[in-house]
């Protein structure tokens, strides 16, 4: 549950008289983050500045309440949701793995671009504005430069364009594991086939794969590791970080399927070290299908020739005589011909929206309330993955006896939610609200 601070205002107001179990249970706070052991604020990444901490937990617990006050911006109010997403509040949207729900701007800007062609009002330089905005934006979203960002449809073709690039010497090896969704294992089954690399696959457990079941699998001969950020069924989180340290140190590549994580997650590509990555505008970005992109870092632009080139991948693209064409120097030498303008123009404005909350706070609330679900669940009896702090995402994978017939009678009262490998999978986003939450434990008891 985030809390806003209208709200908090209230409680601390309202409860300061009430007894500690109710009050701490009505703001939702995790009380084990307070444990003697984890004492200081800059555990909870506040700033170190405000430390003046109580002398006894309950004050302690206000001080925390306060500072969250302090620092979460009130942006996530009920008003924003309003304004931006106003079809939320006639439903219970919980499905934000399968698809996001788009902003208001996002469908005015589809429109306008729309009205904008039959009247002929769009120019080629407004329209490459107009992707240079965008290719901006997602550097700022997701860490690194414009440079480094390309345009695709969607994650498949981003996986394969580098899947097909890639070269694979007699011998060489990909990791993958078998929680992946199929966008990022067919593509590499393909390639082991067309190529010869083979293609080692790690046996998850319990819904995981670890790290150190990875670098059981890589070697010298590993040219690949592949992997989804966030997993799609299982929703275990990787430490792609780590992951990317083990392959390079081999000399492979870390590629990376994002669609499941940016929009909520804080991430930084660059940071963590990730050589290639491959996401989606649909999900957690809350744009339209059909508008994909790439992550490239500056290594593997400079040594990857794409296998697959196109009009919009070369230098001099507006001059249309024959000669010899060069690839770009930079990411975009991956798109190949012309892109879904009407998309890109969506997504542009979604992420634009999107970004007025910042990343920790959308990370922040997006957990908060996965959390507070895996905590409700569990009061129900019912069981969900819980892989800990650090691997957990706010998708919440429940194991449900009828998980398919529960899902269509739910949606029948406009509860969204979706089913795979059997379980119910609720993925709530920072929009969602505890109330949303509420309804669909109450429906499951
Ligand atoms: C992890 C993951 N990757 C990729 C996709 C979709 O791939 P694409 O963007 O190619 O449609 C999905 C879901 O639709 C997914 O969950």
């Amino acid at each position: 549950m985030l809390l806003r601070a209208s709200e908090l205002v209230l409680e601390i107001a309202g409860e300061r008289s009430s007894s500690d179990s109710a009050f701490f249970s009505r703001l939702n706070l995790d009380l084990s983050l307070l444990s003697k052991d984890n004492p200081s604020p800059k555990d909870y990444g506040y700033p170190t500045s405000l430390k003046s901490w109580g002398d006894n937990l309950r004050s302690e617990l206000y001080l925390l309440v306060q500072i969250r006050w302090l620092v979460m911006p009130d942006i996530i109010s009920h008003e924003f949701i309003q304004q931006n997403f106003p079809t939320l509040s006639q439903m219970t949207y919980l499905n934000n793995a399968s698809t996001g729900i788009p902003p208001a701007s996002c469908i005015d800007a589809m429109k306008q671009y729309l009205e904008d062609r039959i009247n002929v009002r769009r120019s080629v330089e407004d329209i490459e504005k107009q992707l240079e905005e965008l290719l901006e934006l997602l550097a700022k979203l997701q860490g690194g430069k414009k440079e480094h960002y390309g345009l695709v449809p969607n994650t498949s073709s981003g996986i394969n364009s580098f899947a097909h690039s890639i070269e694979y010497p007699e011998g060489s090896n990909i990791v993958l594991c078998d929680l992946e969704f199929p966008a990022n294992y067919v593509p590499w089954q393909n390639v082991s086939r067309h190529y010869g690399p083979e293609l080692r696959v790690v046996r998850s457990k319990d819904g995981a794969a670890s790290l150190d079941s990875f670098k059981e699998q890589i070697d010298e001969d590993t040219r690949v590791v592949a992997i989804s950020q966030v997993q799609f069924s299982s929703v275990y989180r990787m430490n792609i970080g780590a992951l990317a340290e083990a392959v390079h140190s081999v000399g492979g590549f870390l590629v990376s399927d994002v669609i499941q994580s940016i929009g909520w997650a804080e991430t930084d590509l660059e940071k963590e070290n990730v050589d290639i990555a491959a996401g989606h505008a649909a999900k957690w970005l809350l744009g339209p299908i059909g508008a994909g992109y790439v992550y490239v870092n500056k290594e593997a632009i400079d040594t990857l020739t794409p296998r697959f080139l196109g009009w919009w991948g070369v230098s001099k693209m507006d001059d249309y005589s024959y000669f010899e064409r060069e690839p770009l120097p930079n990411a975009r030498k991956f798109e190949i011909g012309s892109p879904s303008l009407v998309g890109y123009a969506g997504m542009t404005e979604s992420l634009k929206t999107m970004m007025e909350v910042p990343a920790r706070s959308r990370e922040q609330a997006a957990m908060e309330n996965a959390d507070y679900l895996r905590k409700r669940l569990s009061e129900e009896g019912l069981s969900c993955y819980d892989f800990g702090k650090k691997n957990n995402s706010p998708i919440v994978s429940c194991a449900l006896k009828d998980a398919e017939e529960v899902n269509k009678s739910i949606s029948k009262e406009k509860i969204y939610c979706s089913v795979r490998d059997g379980r119910l999978r609720v993925s709530p986003h920072f929009y969602n609200t505890a109330e949303e939450i509420d309804r669909l434990v109450d429906r499951l008891r």
